[in-house]
């Protein structure tokens, strides 16, 4: 008795969401052959049917037209509108958990094979994947149900395919097997029931619920992003974000001090500054009570529910500030936080790594400083010191970053390294 279960997911509109590459595309072609710029409600038709349909049907072009618009479309987009693109948030935690119960899990995709290839090593989902079936060059009409079976292992206990749209189903039913039809694509839910899907899910997150029901979450990810003032840390952690959610990570992006209603209170104590009598001691105190709220209260228990967990600032800045800047020493200041933190560490922490006279240049470009900006130069050298120090002590956990190059080149080098260890950790 076989006991595999298999479940097969269409591409677009189901795991990846392609309409800006499409888009991008369609008005390329459209302005190489001389033809105005096609609106939103053009631009939405060409998602799923065949391009040379689309371009004579919705631009109203003859067929040896719609040939060179389809060369053009195509020219653009195998070289970038392929990969202007981004996976749903929250596919990767499906995809894992699925995995890790053993699932065999295959595509069954109309797009060309090779493109749809492309795309999975991209976003780096392969590895996910048991089988990939796309439509061939020598596949004159290939139809979803031929691209199932292609897809589908050789035997297998229950089988079910994920769709957005009708034909996804419509194959599904035509191979004998199970189907779960997506609302978050490019279909909606009258065509997806007509066409008869055994199970509707609006969302990733129902998505999820149907296919993985009671199998364990995996806990998620804590990241966080560490660096002196003007080491250009508001931007980085914006432009990770925007990747992760890209690649289909589930992000939580919280901050410290703050991160929730008690913590955020505290934030404004500490950064307000008419505080200018606080004690140094009150100051370190009052970062770990933050804490200590901002762990229970939202850092747990999003892990606990699977999801990247990305803090602007955690326990590290307290060393650093607290510890070398304020002088209260960095063994001290990592006992005051000891029961804060209790235990809860980031998997990875980026530190952006700038001389800090370099920084200081850049923040006085700022408008108005904080009070712990308004610290003096021997100040910030002490923070940087201590982050120096306690980056040496955890090389594993560091992802070290010269902070000085331009921002896109930082954002760079972050994400080469934290997708590397993400990956990993999905393995
Ligand atoms: P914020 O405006 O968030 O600055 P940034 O954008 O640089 O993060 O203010 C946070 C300030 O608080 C920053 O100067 C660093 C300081 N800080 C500490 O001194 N100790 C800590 O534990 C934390 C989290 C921040």
């Amino acid at each position: 008795m076989c006991a595999v279960r298999a479940v097969l997911f269409d591409l677009d509109g189901t795991l990846t969401q392609s309409e800006e590459g499409i888009w991008n595309c369609v008005r390329y072609a459209a302005e190489k052959m001389g033809r105005p710029a096609p609106d939103a409600e053009t631009l939405r038709r060409f998602i799923g049917p065949p391009l040379f349909f689309s371009f004579q049907t919705y631009m109203s072009m003859t067929e040896e037209e719609a040939g060179r618009a389809v060369d053009f479309y195509r020219e653009r987009y195998n070289a970038t509108g392929l990969l202007e693109n981004r996976v749903y948030p929250g596919i990767r935690r499906l995809l894992v958990r699925l995995k890790r119960a053993g699932c065999y899990l295959g595509i069954a995709t109309g797009k060309p094979q090779i493109p749809t290839e492309r795309i999975l090593r991209h976003f780096r989902l392969e590895g996910f994947f048991d089988a990939v079936a796309g439509t061939r060059p020598e596949d004159t009409s290939a139809s979803k149900e031929q691209l199932i079976r292609r897809a589908l292992p050789a035997t297998y206990a229950t089988a079910v395919m994920v769709g957005d749209r009708r034909f996804d189903v419509e194959g599904a039913r035509a191979v004998g097997i199970d189907s779960v039809g997506v609302g978050y694509g490019y279909g909606d839910e009258v065509e997806l029931r007509a066409a008869g899907c055994g199970a509707y899910a609006p969302t990733v997150a129902a998505l999820e619920e149907i296919l993985c029901g009671d199998t364990p979450v995996p806990r998620g990810c804590f990241l966080s992003m560490e660096g002196p003032d003007g080491s250009g840390k508001t931007t980085q952690v914006q432009l990770l974000e925007d990747r992760l959610l890209r690649f289909g990570f589930d992000v939580y992006r919280t901050r410290e001090p703050g991160g929730c209603s008690i913590a955020e209170k505290i934030r404004q104590l500490l950064l307000d500054p008419a505080n200018g009598e606080m004690t140094d001691v009150t100051e370190a105190l009052l970062y770990a009570a933050s804490r200590a709220q901002h762990v229970r209260q939202v850092i747990r228990p999003a892990l606990a529910a699977g999801k990247l967990v990305l803090c602007d600032r955690f326990v590290d800045s307290s060393v650093a500030y607290q510890g070398g800047g304020r002088k209260l020493g960095v063994a001290r200041v990592k006992e005051i936080n000891a029961p804060a933190v209790d235990g809860t560490m980031p998997d990875a922490t980026v530190y952006l790594d700038i001389d800090h006279v370099a920084a200081m240049k850049r923040r006085s470009a700022a408008t108005t400083l904080d009070r712990l900006e308004l610290q003096a130069e021997s100040f910030h050298g002490r923070v940087e010191a201590a982050y120096q120090e306690i980056v040496a002590a955890e090389p594993e956990r560091f992802v070290r970053v010269d902070a000085a190059q331009a921002p896109e080149k930082v954002a760079e080098d972050i994400w080469r390294q934290v997708l590397d260890r993400l990956t990993e950790a999905e393995a």
